[in-house]
């Protein structure tokens, strides 16, 4: 087959700061899924991408260009207002386990597709598959059926959803072009407008444990965001929120959804109710549900009914206690103060090396291993209190866990203890309305 356009002239013309025209974009992405354009192509365009950004136009074109690769789901037969929300992730971010049910409480279906971890940032699989039994795999006849009986599913994309974002996603992950906002844009909108969600909140997450360290840039990739969405047709928000520090108590696996379940049950760390009963009412709000407060359904017992629903179809025993890992160390406070910095990205490596995250795609994560806090920033301590424990099943992971605590923040160091912390703030901003 003759190909209409040459990789190297669409290189260069974004190269030497041009605009791409919308037919350079449609072929590229697609020649590149069909292994027409070489990955050493393709790389070379995402750094020039990296480096001389993208008009709206452009990323629009991208995003409609990888979709246009695969399948799209359609829900609309199911006869339910549907509603997903996506983070950018983060260190103890397991806000989608007690989220979903919760909406779902409410008569909304939620589709959500969602990832593993790779990296510091917890996958929502890899917490879930901490569930003996449960199956994160479903074929498209199943999510259907099981947002029909139960209203939520979290579950596997499929290898039919966006086929370019994830071949152009692995290549990104080994360039050094992750950190692109028209390609981080383009890759998590592409696949959420294939999911056929009708709204969408995103959780914009905003410091050291994130990939937009500051303010502005979330608010940029929120915008673009949400701008993708909506002229898709979905409806689409963002809450921007605080990852300095890590989100509860548990940051791990099985750790993780016990702490989810805490949540389900009336209980849990005030940080991640406050953000799932956010997020719950953003997401009812975008879904025509109004007037309702989602902080009922914690409280009695409606979210955990459709939790255990949610976890049984899928095949999970939703009984299951978590187990506790063999290996556990204890840091304490070095002095009496305040907590003035309790780190995500260093507390968040710590449980990586300790084995609840991978160091490669398709390696396998220790179910008991991460880390548990026992005091939070801008708690008072006195001198050998416990600050966190540090759990794992490989003993030999210990060393190198302890030690990312110390080089964390260049050197200073995971913890610090001072006079007084400002008062931490969850929700920093918002971006478009769900309405
Ligand atoms: N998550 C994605 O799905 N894609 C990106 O580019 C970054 C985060």
């Amino acid at each position: 087959m003759t190909e209409r356009h040459d990789a190297v002239d669409v290189i260069r013309t974004k190269r030497d700061g041009g605009t791409l025209a919308d037919d350079q974009i449609d072929w590229v992405v697609d020649a590149y899924t069909r292994g027409v354009v070489a990955d050493e192509q393709m790389s070379s365009l995402a750094m020039a991408i990296l480096q001389r950004g993208m008009t709206r136009e452009e990323i629009a074109r991208w995003t409609a260009a990888m979709i246009a690769t695969g399948e799209r789901l359609d829900f609309s037969g199911l006869g339910k207002a549907t509603a997903d929300k996506h983070s950018t992730g983060g260190v103890g971010d397991k806000i989608t386990l007690p989220l979903a049910p919760l909406v779902a409480a409410y008569g909304v279906a939620v589709p959500q597709l969602s990832g593993r971890g790779l990296g510091h940032t917890g996958g929502t699989l890899d917490k879930l598959e901490s569930i003996p039994g449960w199956r994160a795999a479903l074929s498209n006849e199943e999510m259907h059926e099981q947002l029909k009986d139960v209203g939520a599913v979290i579950c596997a994309a499929g290898s039919g959803l966006a086929p370019a974002d994830k071949k152009l996603y692995a290549l990104r992950d080994v360039t050094g072009t992750v950190e692109c906002i028209p390609l981080i844009a383009s890759s998590i909108m592409s696949k959420k407008i294939a999911e056929g969600t009708g709204c969408l909140v995103l959780d914009v997450k905003v410091g050291t444990g994130a990939f937009m360290k500051d303010l502005d840039q979330a608010r940029e990739l929120a915008a673009t965001m949400v701008d993708l969405g909506t002229d898709a047709g979905v409806k689409t928000s963002a809450l921007l929120t605080d990852m300095s520090t890590p989100l509860g108590l548990a940051i791990g696996n099985g750790n993780e959804v016990a702490e989810s379940v805490e949540v389900l049950a009336g209980g849990g760390p005030a940080d991640v109710i406050e953000l799932t009963v956010e997020l719950a009412r953003e997401m009812l709000a975008g879904a025509g549900v109004t007037g309702v407060d989602p902080a009922d359904a914690l409280k009695d017992g409606r979210a955990m009914d459709a939790w255990r629903r949610m976890i049984e179809a899928q095949g999970g025993d939703a009984d299951a206690a978590m187990p506790d890992a063999p290996h556990v160390e204890e840091v304490r406070a070095e002095s009496d103060g305040v907590i003035t910095r309790l780190d995500a990205l260093g507390v968040g490596v710590a449980a990586w090396r300790l084995g609840a995250g991978r160091a490669r795609q398709g390696d396998a994560v220790e179910v008991s291993s991460g880390v548990m806090l026992h005091k939070t920033l801008g708690e008072r301590v006195s001198k050998g209190d416990v600050i966190m424990t540090l759990h794992t099943e490989t003993e030999t992971r210990m060393p190198r866990g302890l030690q990312a605590l110390d080089e964390a923040c260049d050197g200073a160091g995971a913890v610090e203890i001072g006079d007084s912390a400002p008062e931490r703030q969850i929700i920093l901003d918002r971006v478009g309305t769900a309405t």
